[in-house]
């Protein structure tokens, strides 16, 4: 089989004339920053996730900071959470003086393990921050009970999983706030940017107020508060490709059921899982390569052939530098989130990618896999 083009990437943004037209209208509009059409997309976007509110923000990791702060997270509060996610998760805990607590992940769907969480709870548990992790809901069911008997938040970071569904719900209104990120490779972007989605109006109005400088009515500051203003520039992109969300999500859970049929049965190689109850929208396609000689020389050889692929993420938490000065390792030792981190391999699996580029990308997996061991 030919190679479809020279180099097929990781990720690749789906921006076309709607985006650029929509942005122009904003710039001749004379309302840059924050505006009317930064509203229209904080009311789209709650509707589209089934939330009663939505707070746009600068980036996902403001917004992560932002949930936590207007939960009313803080100092001596310990916050339960998993090793195995991109950093912004945890250091949204440490900014509000919270603890984070990590506990190991379920290894099929790599998210935090319900049955962990139970055993990490403290006086001082205040909430359970989930992360819907490539895509594939945690167990938000497992998640709320516990949650509820607890008398704990439920709070979601949703930054990888517009559109995921669990039990029939979508991400962003499946606890009690979520944090959504907007960044470029994401599965709809507006270059940077961040949504906070809630149903309690009392943690929607103080994300509000603390995102614009705890200002409550002109040049009246009744908190310290912040610039986390997501522009009206940024918003007219989400307009747009929150319209386009469905059928880009389609796209990869397209690319994705090539990806798995071709690989199916390869021997040292296993492929994403979707739980029964859940919508996969496949953030990332991830595989574990527990072939030897294993992940790294598989990675070498696709990039040789054009194929870019990339570690999400190679170290869990604690074992980032940060985290080992903090002395902040996993209570359960996380074996499952620090083997996974040796072991996975995201493939191309975004919406640019065609059918039968998946099937060249699945065809150099195999044979490189067959090569070598
Ligand atoms: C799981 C997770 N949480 C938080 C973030 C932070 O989002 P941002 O890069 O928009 O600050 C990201 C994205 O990069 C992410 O993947």
């Amino acid at each position: 089989m030919a190679p479809p083009r020279a180099r097929i990437k990781i990720a690749e943004p789906q921006i076309g004339e709607e985006e650029v037209e929509a942005v122009r209208r904003v710039l001749l509009s004379g309302r840059l920053a924050h505006g009317p059409v930064v509203e229209e997309f904080e009311e789209r976007f709650a509707e589209y996730v089934g939330a009663d509110y939505a707070v746009a923000t600068s980036n996902g990791t403001t917004a992560l900071f932002l949930m936590l702060k207007a939960a009313g997270i803080g100092e001596g509060d310990e916050v339960i959470t998993t090793p195995f996610t991109f950093i912004a998760t945890s250091n949204s805990v440490l900014y509000v003086g919270a603890r984070p607590v990590f506990v190991d992940i379920e290894p099929r769907t790599y998210n935090i393990d319900p049955d962990r969480v139970l055993e990490a709870l403290t006086p001082r548990t205040k909430a359970i921050l989930a992360v819907h992790l490539y895509g594939h809901p945690a167990d938000t069911r497992a998640l709320r009970e516990i949650a509820e008997d607890h008398h704990l938040l439920l709070l979601e970071d949703a930054a990888q999983a517009h559109g995921a569904e669990a039990y029939g719900e979508r991400a962003g209104s499946l606890g009690d706030a979520a944090a959504f990120s907007f960044y470029a490779t994401k599965n709809m972007t507006t270059g940077e940017g961040g949504m906070i989605t809630t149903n309690d109006r009392k943690l929607a109005e103080r994300a509000r107020l603390l995102r614009s400088h705890g200002e409550l009515g002109k040049y009246n500051h009744v908190e310290l508060g912040y610039n986390f203003r997501l522009t009206s520039i940024q918003a007219a992109i989400g307009l747009v490709q929150l319209e386009k969300l469905e059928r880009l999500n389609r796209a990869r859970r397209r690319n994705a059921s090539i990806l798995n049929a071709e690989l199916a049965g390869l021997n040292g190689v296993v492929t994403p899982h979707e739980e029964p109850w859940a919508r996969h929208v496949y953030h990332q396609y991830v595989i574990r390569v527990t072939a030897s000689p294993g992940r790294d020389v598989l990675r070498e050889r696709l990039e040789a052939l054009g194929i870019e692929t990339a570690v999400h993420y190679p170290r869990a938490i604690p074992d980032q530098p940060l985290y080992k000065r903090l002395g902040i390792d996993c209570v359960d030792g996380c074996p499952h989130a620090r083997r996974a981190a040796s072991e996975v391999l995201s493939l191309p699996v975004h919406p640019g990618l065609g059918p039968e580029e998946a099937r060249w990308v699945a065809s150099k997996v195999k044979e490189i896999i067959m090569e070598t061991i």
